[in-house]
């Protein structure tokens, strides 16, 4: 198999869609891997590391989506890159494409299959792929929010841990998945004041267990939620529905009754968020300002951090990789779990959640 690796081009994106580890592993497998020039240089890898793992080095994007039958990365598409994508092409990357409708066109009439790193699920409901980027964004949405409560960053002026004799932070997280977990233990080891809302009573129960006192779980409903966000100093979403669009469970009305200053990091965004009328914002420019709350809103948060994500990536993605560049197309019907992974085959949408989410047409995938 030839297996192409362009160079991410999403604002201020450094992850890479492979380590030398990942490339050695395929190249020994007796596959060619193409990687264009100077693509891991965000994650402080060299092309000379890529070659010494048995890389080729290209110059352009084109020319690796021209020889390449297995294009890896890590963010969507853009248009510069939907443009060269073909019949043959088996793309690997996350997509989400339940927030944006116009890639999910686009990706239809080039007639590559594309497969979504998001949903590919285990037996059990896990998401296997999903998962490291969602232990290193929800660690990250306690280190962000706590700067921008900052005042000098807008903020409302108020630490997380407090101090001896003056109050904590409040913290609202909502959903108790991978993302909610890893913000509480963050927030927790800070000192904050955490509640984390749920709608699954198993996961509250577990993270009960879990954290052993040192943070309240509370049972999702609006209601609740409501009286919640408007005492919080920082809210974390961190709901998911599978495929589809995020609920928006903080609408106007609730926006205006928050207190002024106070912080929320939309980490559902890349699935459309959890805030009414907010839109994905840049790294460069990571926050929407709405009634005096600052709304973070960055789709790829682990971009920020590629020296750590680009290899909890590839640590993840690489037995999926193997199996695909083994077997080619063939490894989908041949395993459940990059089954469900498959979003786009043959021109049409095959995953039931993203067509729904989407209003299109959805067509059952033929194994
Ligand atoms: N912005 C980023 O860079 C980034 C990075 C990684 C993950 N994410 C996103 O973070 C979100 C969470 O991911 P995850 O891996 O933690 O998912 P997860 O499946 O592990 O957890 C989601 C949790 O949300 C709960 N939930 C669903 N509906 C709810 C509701 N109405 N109220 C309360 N809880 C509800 C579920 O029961 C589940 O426990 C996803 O949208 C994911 O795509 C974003």
């Amino acid at each position: 198999m030839k297996i192409g690796i362009p160079k991410e081009i999403l604002d201020q994106e450094f992850r890479v869609a492979l380590t030398p580890a990942g490339v050695y592993a395929l190249t020994s497998h007796g596959h060619e891997v193409y990687v264009q020039k100077f693509a891991g240089t965000g994650s402080s890898i060299s092309d000379a590391d890529f070659i010494k793992a048995g890389a080729v080095i290209l110059e352009s994007t084109q020319e690796i989506f021209d020889i390449s039958n297995l294009i890896l990365k890590v963010k969507q598409p853009l248009d510069t890159e939907c443009k060269y994508l073909k019949p043959s092409h088996i793309l690997f990357t996350y997509l989400h494409l339940a927030a944006d409708k116009k890639l999910a066109q686009d990706l239809c009439k080039s007639k590559a299959t594309c497969i979504a790193y998001e949903t590919i699920e285990l037996s059990n409901g896990a998401l296997p792929l999903l998962t490291p980027m969602s232990e290193i964004a929800g660690r990250m949405s306690v280190q962000i929010g706590a700067h921008h409560l900052e005042k000098y960053f807008g903020g409302r002026g108020i630490m997380l841990g407090g101090v001896p004799g003056v109050e904590p932070a409040n913290v609202v997280i909502i959903g108790g998945g991978t993302v909610g977990i890893n913000a509480a233990r963050m927030a927790v080891g800070l000192g904050a004041n955490v509640v984390i809302l749920d709608n699954n009573l198993n996961r509250l129960r577990t993270l009960d267990e879990y954290f052993t006192g040192r943070l309240h779980t509370v049972y999702s409903t609006q209601h609740k939620l409501a009286e919640l966000v408007s005492q919080a100093d920082l809210v974390i979403t961190a709901v998911l529905l599978t495929g589809a669009k995020a609920p928006k469970l903080i609408n106007s009305e609730l926006l205006a009754n928050m207190k002024s200053g106070a912080v929320i990091v939309d980490v559902a965004i890349d699935q459309g968020g959890c805030v009414e009328n907010v839109k994905p914002t840049k790294h460069s420019e990571p926050v929407m300002k709405i009634n005096n709350i600052n709304v973070y809103a960055v789709p790829n948060i682990p971009g920020a951090v590629p020296v750590t994500s680009t290899y909890a990536l590839t640590n993840a993605t690489l037995p999926y990789v193997i199996k695909l560049a083994n077997n080619g197309y063939n490894a989908v019907t041949q395993d459940l779990s990059l089954l469900k992974g498959v979003n786009v085959h043959s021109g049409m949408i095959v995953h039931k959640a993203v067509a729904e989410a989407l209003e299109m047409q959805f067509s059952t995938l033929k194994v």
